[in-house]
């Protein structure tokens, strides 16, 4: 069948190379994609906002799967547009409906849902302009540090952790009355500070069933030893050691069953990916955000792993069958390094020539930002590349992924070397 891939970052292009390698795959297409997915498929040159443009591409090309990377065009309702159009809703789109994507736009629907459905997660309450005074009282009575969370999707920058009360009280009259961050905080969620070391788990759902991907730890910060200004993610690790049988069980009890129940009892539509950003407080899992889509770069180290055909995987999802498939994992551990532009996170140039990527032995390359420029692959975004290895333990596949990127370069590359320092 002929697939779409909607996105242009390492987790499009990873999701391009799992599905080039199924024998069901016959013509791939990425929009708008990057230089690395062009190799394995056809680039098309659509915005993933343009609903309309993606629909033209969809009957043009006779695509029969859809599958969504980012969260923007879920938040935005894809799924729906595709239900809600005769000539489109028999395409499955692997992503949420609308309704469902509000687990990761709104924090304050996910803090609903999870009391709702008695999943582990920080006590809070939320704000808006009308109680400021409220959510003053309300940061009195927690222990620094204290969490302000915008409640609508806010690039990733929504999220403050703030020692003083009184800085506390300051933000959040940012947020809320002087929109620091636009709408999206136009509701505030406050909430408890969790002490302990953060991971992720991922569950692709078809709706009824389930199936638990490999967990993964991403490092998001630009600096080494988890320092400076936070990024999209500069390398990942999976899986994560900590992270044992007892741990996983804990998760799946506590937190993924109740929540695909959940969503089920609601009535919410949901065929996709829970990214599930979890803190292990002293080995009890409590849940810090869902996202309805894979991680990035967390997707380059998992999908990897997954050894069973992910368009057979996401064929059943559609068809809500996944009961019917057996999962399968390399148990070797994967490891990513993210090669960023100079400035990254802040401003950077683009359009430097990259070199000796196609050296790489013995690791996967997958394209960020990248595009062709005259034959020439060139930086076309903040996160570049993503250099991912395979071993027998952390040292080893990192070792694999630190030695081919010698051997790639571009002008300002940058990269953290002490991806996995914590868990070494
Ligand atoms: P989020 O956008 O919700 O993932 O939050 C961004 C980051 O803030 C997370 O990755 C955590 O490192 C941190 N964080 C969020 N909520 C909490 C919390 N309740 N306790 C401690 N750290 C948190
Ligand atoms: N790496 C974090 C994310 O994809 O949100």
């Amino acid at each position: 069948m002929n697939i779409l891939v909607i996105g242009s970052g390492g987790r499009e292009h990873t999701f391009a190379y799992k599905i080039a390698q199924s024998s069901k795959t016959n013509e791939l297409f990425i929009a708008p994609g990057n230089a690395g997915t062009s190799e394995l498929g056809t680039n098309l040159p659509i915005s993933v906002s343009d609903f309309d443009g993606i629909k033209s591409a969809v009957l043009e090309h006779d695509i029969k799967l859809v599958v969504v990377g980012p969260e923007a065009p879920l938040v935005d309702g894809i799924y729906d547009f595709f239900q809600s159009d005769e000539a489109l809703n028999s395409i499955p789109v692997i992503g949420p409906s609308k309704e469902g994507a509000q687990l990761e736009g709104s924090k304050e629907f996910s803090k609903i849902f999870m009391e709702k459905h008695g999943v582990p997660t920080a006590r809070y309450q939320s704000f808006t302009a009308d109680n400021l005074e409220e959510g003053y009282s309300f940061l009195e009575t927690l222990n620094p540090p204290f969490v302000l969370k915008a409640d609508g999707l806010a690039a990733g920058k929504g999220v403050l952790i703030l020692d003083d009360i009184n800085e506390a009280k300051a933000e959040l009259k940012e947020m809320l009355e002087n929109q620091k961050f636009g709408e999206a905080s136009a509701t505030v969620v406050i909430e408890e500070f969790l002490n302990g070391i953060e991971l992720s788990v991922f569950v692709l759902t078809d709706g009824k069933n389930y199936k638990i991907l490999p967990s993964a730890k991403d490092y998001k910060r630009i600096g080494e030893g988890d320092v400076g200004l936070n990024t999209g993610g500069m390398g990942a690790i999976s899986p994560v050691p900590f992270a044992d049988e007892d741990f996983i069980n804990k998760v799946e009890k506590r937190i993924i069953k109740p929540t695909v129940n959940g969503l089920q009892s609601e009535n919410i539509d949901y065929k996709g990916f829970i990214f599930i950003g979890l803190m292990n407080v002293a080995g009890d899992p409590f849940v810090i955000e869902y996202n309805v889509r894979m991680g990035d770069p967390e997707t380059e180290v998992v999908l990897p792993r997954v050894e069973t055909d992910l368009v057979d995987l996401f064929e059943a999802v559609g068809n809500q069958t996944l009961n019917e498939i057996e999962l399968n994992v390399n148990p070797q551990t994967a490891t990513t390094v993210m090669l960023v532009s100079g400035g990254y996170p802040e401003g950077y140039e683009k359009g430097k020539v990259i070199t000796g990527y196609d050296k790489a032995e013995d690791s996967l390359v997958f394209h960020a930002g990248t595009r062709l420029n005259d034959n020439q692959v060139v930086t076309s975004g903040g996160r570049v590349m993503a250099i991912t290895s395979f071993g027998n333990s952390i040292e080893e596949a990192l070792a694999k992924s630190y030695s081919n990127i010698d051997k790639i370069h571009f002008d300002k590359m940058n990269y953290r070397r002490d991806i996995g320092f914590d868990l070494t």
